[in-house]
C-alpha cells in the first residue's frame, strides 16, 4: 500500500479514519499542514548561536521548550498502551502533556504514570462540559486532586464537525473512562451526542470559578472571541481548528493566529495548533507571537507506530531540529524569536 507506515494495517481503518480524518470535503485538514509553508523564516547570519535556549514561559513558569502534546481522545485505538504512552514519552522529554477528557486511561492513573517517569513532569487537564455536568465536574476534581496544572476547556465543540470517514466506517469507540466505562462500544456519533451545544460564556465563568486553578481556552479562531476569553479571565488562549476536525474551510491555526496575536499577545499565554510537523513550523509560530505550539496527529502516528518510544521519537525529533533551527536562524533563544525572522512567502 501507499501509506510507508502502513496504519491502516495496524491500526485498522475505522481507528485510522478517525484520526486522520477532518471534517466535511477536508480542505481545512489539508490547509492546515499546508499553512506552514506560506511563511518563509529569515535567518540573520554572524551571530553566536553555540548555546541555545529552547525555553518559554508559560502560566508565569519557565518550561525548557515550547512543544506541548495536544489532547487526542481514545489512544488506546491506536496502540494499547494508550494514553500512557504518550504521557511517558512526554515525561521523558519534558513536554508538557495535555490529557483529553475522552480519555481511555483515568487522569489519576497518567499522573502516577507521568511521575514515576519524571517527578514534577508537567500536565494540563483538557475538558469538554457534556450535557451531563456532574460527569465534567468528576473530572476537573479529579484532574486537580492529581496535580493537573491548569484547566483546558475546549470551546469549539457545540456539536461534532461533519465527518464523513467515521459515518462511512460506522467506527465504534471503547473504554472511555468518564462516560462509559465498561458499557458496550458506542460509536463516535453516540458520544459527540453527550456534549452540550448549550455552552456559553456564563458556563465558562462558572467552571473556572469552580476549577481551583488557571484555565486555558481551546479552540478560538477570532480575534474578538481572543478579547472575551482575556475579559472573562482565561490563562491562555489555544489558537486552534481541532485539527481540521470541526468546521470546515475555517483558517489554519497559523493564519489565524497573527490578527490573534496583535489583538491580546502580551495580555494572555497563547498557544497555537494544526498540521505541525516540523521544528521550524515552531520557530514559525513562536515567531508570529505564540509561546507554545500544540503536536496532535504527529505525534499520534509515533504512537501507533511504536508505543511510548514512537512517541518520544517524534518529540526528539521536532526538538532537535527546533534546536538545529535556532542556530541557523541565528536566534539562539527561541523566547527572542520575533517577526523579523518570518514573513509571507513569495508564491510562484
Ligand atoms: C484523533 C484526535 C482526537 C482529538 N481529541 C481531542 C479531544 O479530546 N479534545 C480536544 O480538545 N481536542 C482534540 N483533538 C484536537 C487536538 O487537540 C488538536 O487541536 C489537533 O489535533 C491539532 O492538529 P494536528 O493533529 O494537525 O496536530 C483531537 C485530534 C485528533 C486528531
Amino acid at each position: 500500500m501507499s501509506d510507508p507506515l502502513d496504519l491502516e494495517a495496524l491500526i485498522g481503518p475505522g481507528a485510522l479514519g478517525y484520526f486522520a480524518g477532518g471534517a466535511g470535503s477536508e480542505i481545512t485538514l489539508r490547509d492546515n499542514l499546508a499553512s506552514w509553508s506560506r511563511y518563509a523564516l529569515h535567518p540573520r547570519v554572524l551571530v553566536d548561536v553555540s548555546e541555545r535556549d529552547l525555553g518559554t514561559t508559560l502560566l508565569g513558569r519557565y518550561r525548557p521548550h515550547p512543544v506541548v502534546v495536544a489532547p487526542m481522545a481514545y489512544q488506546k485505538h491506536a496502540h494499547e498502551v494508550g494514553e500512557l504512552g504518550t504521557a511517558e514519552a512526554a515525561a521523558r522529554t519534558e513536554s508538557l502533556y495535555v490529557l483529553s477528557s475522552q480519555t481511555t486511561t483515568s487522569p489519576p492513573d497518567v499522573a502516577r504514570a507521568m511521575e514515576a517517569v519524571a517527578p514534577g513532569s508537567d500536565r494540563w487537564f483538557q475538558l469538554y462540559v457534556f450535557r451531563d455536568r456532574a460527569v465534567s465536574h468528576d473530572l476537573v476534581v479529579q484532574a486537580r486532586e492529581s496535580g493537573y496544572e491548569a484547566l483546558v476547556i475546549t470551546v469549539d465543540f457545540p456539536v461534532a464537525g461533519w465527518r464523513e470517514r467515521d459515518r462511512r466506517t460506522g467506527f465504534t469507540v471503547e473504554h472511555p473512562v468518564a462516560l462509559n466505562p465498561s458499557g458496550p462500544p458506542l460509536t463516535t456519533e453516540q458520544l459527540f451526542a453527550m456534549h452540550d451545544p448549550s455552552l456559553t460564556w456564563d458556563d465558562i465563568g462558572e467552571f473556572a470559578d469552580a476549577a481551583g486553578m488557571p484555565v486555558v481556552l481551546k479552540g478560538i479562531l477570532r480575534p474578538d472571541d481572543a478579547e472575551r476569553a482575556v475579559d472573562s479571565g482565561a490563562a491562555g488562549i489555544i489558537v486552534s481548528n481541532h485539527g481540521g476536525r470541526q468546521l470546515d474551510t475555517t483558517l489554519s491555526g497559523i493564519d489565524a493566529l497573527v490578527p490573534i496575536a496583535q489583538a491580546v499577545g502580551g495580555s494572555v499565554d497563547l498557544l497555537v495548533d494544526g498540521g505541525v510537523t516540523r521544528g521550524w513550523d515552531v520557530a514559525k509560530a513562536l515567531a508570529l507571537g505564540a509561546d507554545a505550539v500544540l503536536i496532535g496527529r504527529h505525534l499520534l502516528w509515533g504512537l501507533a507506530r511504536g508505543g511510548a518510544q514512537g512517541a518520544e521519537d517524534v518529540l526528539r525529533q521536532v526538538l532537535a531540529e527546533l534546536d538545529s533551527t535556532l542556530a541557523l536562524l541565528g536566534c539562539p533563544a527561541a523566547a527572542d524569536l520575533d517577526a523579523s525572522y518570518v514573513g509571507p512567502r513569495a508564491v510562484g
